[in-house]
């Protein structure tokens, strides 16, 4: 055996990458599609995309890898996989999707969520589920039985986004208890399935899949999907795992003092816990990370910013499709504070971080005759920075310590200037490593498989850079933030918060 398989299901793509069991590099790595997925949005607010387009997209990936780097799939030990998060699939008795996936970034479910907060408890959601249930899996689920009764009948078992991958791979329902919490269906004070939540809901606990070990022998690979896939029949899928602490485990993020971030189509920070800290107005999430155990108890503190690299995406579309190595080069060569403009980011659904508010997103102090693209995408870049700083706020009044940051030289990442703002506004240093999810989910699968332990499985991952904060852009990116959370601030007197509306309802 001498290769390991990892896929990363994101929003915009699916990314594949094959790693060398011995050198723990990566040797092949492929992408599908070329243009980036998109999301179907039938109403403000809302986010869909289909599993199928899922499932062809690793088969387009891992054909188009398998031309670029030739391997004997027999070859293959294990296959890992990384997900967005907090998506609902809903699958009948022959396993087929009864309606597309309603995503992460869906805010249909908020007021469910909100009600169920009140209704519940904050202390008992605080103390057990550490989440308000928010707009996460569970209120999703709720929301089809209250609107699509005769869809919500069928359902036999339902699942994250990564589940249905693996179930394509092997037939087989399965889930994880870190998925079943960043669903918030996890009881973590009494570390089962959260019965009073779905209770409350009316949901049926019999629709939950079987729960297998985040990593470890989950299930093999059907003859029909490796001819699909053009792998080996019996392949064990070894791993899998939610995006975010996917990207931590890549970037060996484990332990209490350790904190990773990706700027993809979102942006989030992540640090570790050891014990059940909460936000009490639930603006940053604790999930359970990869490595929990009951015995040495890690948890996942996750800020996540939905409008983060689907902004700068969308502003290349509104450009004609530049690079984005042109957009950064222009951005680049504007001033510290792109000449008094302000991007709110806020354009990718309710935000956690503003209590489920949808804000949408704001460009703020446009002068005609002075502005062009480089102050637009400039702004877009340090509004995103910022966004990420607000909510690095409340992680740093949670306890949680904010020296240095863990990032994959990928997506915003592989901005110099996106760098340079995130380190000066947040004081951080960042260390940029050569991974990211797709070779973090293979190096795991390494782990499930007992190829490696949480040592040698980072044998071959390498450190970049680090980018430090300087005194002098500091003080310069200092007055950025203030202008930006001032603006933020006013913009919000314009938002009703839900929570705030859902309490006058009662
Ligand atoms: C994290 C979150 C997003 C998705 C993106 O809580 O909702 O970062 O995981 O795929």
């Amino acid at each position: 055996m001498k290769y390991l398989l990892g896929y990363d299901l994101g929003s915009s793509s699916v990314k594949v990458a094959l790693l060398d069991i011995e050198t723990g590099k990566t040797v092949a790595t492929a992408t599908a599609p070329d243009q980036e997925m998109g999301m179907m949005a039938h109403q403000a607010g809302w986010a869909e995309q289909h599993p199928s387009d899922w499932w062809r997209e690793a088969i387009n990936a891992t054909q188009k890898l398998k031309k670029q780097f030739s391997f004997d799939p027999a070859q293959v030990a294990a296959i890992g996989i990384s997900y967005q998060m907090h998506g609902l699939v809903v699958v009948d008795k022959n396993l087929q999707p009864l309606r597309p996936s309603i995503i992460w970034c869906d805010s249909r479910a908020v007021a469910i969520g909100n009600q169920a907060f009140i209704d519940l408890g904050e202390d008992y959601c605080l103390q057990h589920l550490l989440n308000s249930p928010g707009n996460f899996t569970a209120s999703k689920l709720k929301w089809v039985k209250d609107n699509e009764p005769e869809i919500y009948a069928q359902i036999y078992k339902i699942m994250l986004p990564g589940d249905y991958l693996a179930l394509q791979m092997s037939g087989v329902p399965q889930t994880t208890v870190s998925g079943l919490s960043e669903g918030i269906f996890w009881d973590f004070a009494e570390q089962k399935i959260a019965q009073k939540l779905l209770d409350y809901y009316g949901l049926d606990a019999s629709v939950i899949p079987d729960i297998v070990p985040t990593f470890g022998y989950q299930a093999a690979l059907t003859a029909a999907a490796a001819a699909e896939l053009g792998l080996a029949a019996g392949t064990p899928i070894a791993y899998r795992a939610g995006d975010q602490p996917n990207n931590a485990f890549s970037l060996n993020v484990l332990n209490p003092g350790e904190l990773a971030t990706t700027a993809g189509t979102s942006g989030v920070v992540y640090g570790i816990n050891a014990q059940p800290h909460f936000d009490a107005q639930s603006r940053v999430n604790s999930f359970v990370h990869v490595n929990h155990t009951a015995a040495q108890p890690r948890n996942g503190v996750l800020l996540c910013v939905n409008g983060t690299g689907i902004l700068n995406s969308w502003l290349r579309k509104l450009a004609g499709g530049l690079s984005y190595d042109a957009m950064n080069q222009q951005a680049a060569e504007t001033p510290i504070g792109a000449d008094g403009l302000t991007f709110l980011p806020f354009g990718n659904g309710a935000e956690r971080v503003l209590s489920n508010r949808l804000v949408g997103a704001h460009l703020q102090g446009l002068k005609l005759n002075n502005h062009g693209s480089g102050e637009v995408f400039r702004a877009a870049q340090e509004g995103i920075v910022c966004a990420l700083e607000y909510g690095l706020r409340v992680m740093r009044q949670m306890g949680v310590q904010t020296q240095t940051v863990r990032a994959g030289r990928a997506n915003l990442f592989l901005s110099p200037l996106f760098r340079e703002a995130f380190a000066n506004v947040t004081g951080a240093n960042i260390e940029l490593y050569d991974t990211d999810g797709a070779q973090g989910a293979a190096r795991a699968a390494g782990i499930g498989a007992a190829i490696y332990d949480f040592k040698s499985a980072f044998n071959g991952l390498t450190r970049l850079t680090v980018i430090e904060p300087e005194a002098h852009l500091q003080a310069q990116y200092g007055e950025v933030y203030e202008r930006w959370e001032t603006y933020l601030g006013q913009s919000l007197l314009n938002h009703t918060n839900l929570k705030t509306i859902v309490n006058a309802n009662k």
